[in-house]
């Protein structure tokens, strides 16, 4: 065990010169970068990276960093002499933060490109399904997460995957519980609450259920997800105003 362990980091030290030199993230490096930003950077950047004068992290634009090693660089070791704060993250995590940024800034090209009009997605989403589980504004079910201050806290591309392959990443706290009743009938709801004697799930009509574990014969997650996707349903121009008016989605209070 202990003779493999060289190996294993030779592995891993090629497996980041090969993504720093091909810009292979995966989709999972983009999402881990991405939940290192909002926790450690999002505070003095902003969520989309052009809180500081002269530096846009979402466009790809710096002072005087421009290479993906430059980014791995100031990230570890921040600016000196400004409020830019030195990291202790490993080579691997500062890249999966540089994954993001890149991610970003290639979703706003994208985004861009296709010019989303939000008010035409609004309607969009109106006239669609999605109130039957989403809420905005206290619109709406509680089936799906309330997307009040969705364009807060993802970027477009983000949203537009949630769209069209909403299997691809299922939010811990959105997963439905299964549970196969002794007398036969199955429930599926989100869990809210459990302890020894009962798990209480809010089911998929938005009612509250309690139900005694005595009479549980089998329970479990539904890794896929409860949301349709949307790829069939929508053509371009609409997935692109569909996202902009959920990217327009900052809270209650934003107009
Ligand atoms: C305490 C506030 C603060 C935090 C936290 C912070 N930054 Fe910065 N960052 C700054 C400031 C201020 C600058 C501008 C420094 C300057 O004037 O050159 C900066 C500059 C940068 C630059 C541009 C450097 C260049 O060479 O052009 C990058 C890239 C950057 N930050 C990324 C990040 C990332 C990624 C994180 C999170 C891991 C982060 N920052 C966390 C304040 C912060
Ligand atoms: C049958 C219920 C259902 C319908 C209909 C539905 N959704 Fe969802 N949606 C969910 C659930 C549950 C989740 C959370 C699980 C997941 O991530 O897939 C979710 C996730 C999302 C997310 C990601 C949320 C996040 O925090 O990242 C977005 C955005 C979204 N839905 C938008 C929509 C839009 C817009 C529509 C209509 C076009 C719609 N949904 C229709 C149930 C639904």
């Amino acid at each position: 065990m202990l003779r493999r362990l060289p190996l294993l980091l030779l592995a891993y030290s090629l497996t980041l010169a090969s993504l720093l030199a091909q810009h292979g993230y995966t989709p999972a490096d983009v999402e881990d970068g991405g939940r290192l930003f909002r926790a450690n950077c999002a505070n003095c950047h902003g969520p989309d990276g052009n809180f500081i004068p002269g530096i846009d992290l979402g466009r790809n634009r710096f002072k005087t960093a421009s290479t993906d090693s430059d980014l791995v660089r100031v990230i570890r070791i921040g600016v000196p002499g400004t409020a830019m704060p030195p990291n202790n993250y490993s080579e691997f995590q500062a890249t999966t933060i540089v994954a993001y940024l890149r991610s970003m800034a290639a979703d706003e090209a994208r985004a861009g490109a296709l010019g989303g009009d939000p008010a035409r997605g609004k309607t969009w989403y109106e006239k669609s399904d999605c109130a039957t589980c989403h809420r905005v504004k206290g619109v709406g079910s509680r089936q799906g997460p309330d997307l009040t201050e969705i364009g807060a806290i993802r970027r477009a591309g983000e949203l537009e995957r949630s769209l069209l392959e909403p299997d691809a990443e299922v939010l811990q706290a959105s997963r439905l519980l299964q549970i196969a009743a002794k007398d036969g009938i199955t429930v599926t709801g989100i869990m809210l609450n459990q302890d020894a004697f009962s798990v209480q799930i809010l089911d998929t009509k938005d009612q509250l259920r309690s139900i005694p574990r005595d009479t549980i014969r089998d329970q479990s997650f539904v890794t896929k997800s409860p949301m349709p996707s949307y790829r069939d349903k929508l053509n371009a121009q609409e997935l692109a105003d569909l996202v902009s008016y959920l990217a327009s989605l900052k809270g209650a209070a934003a107009p």
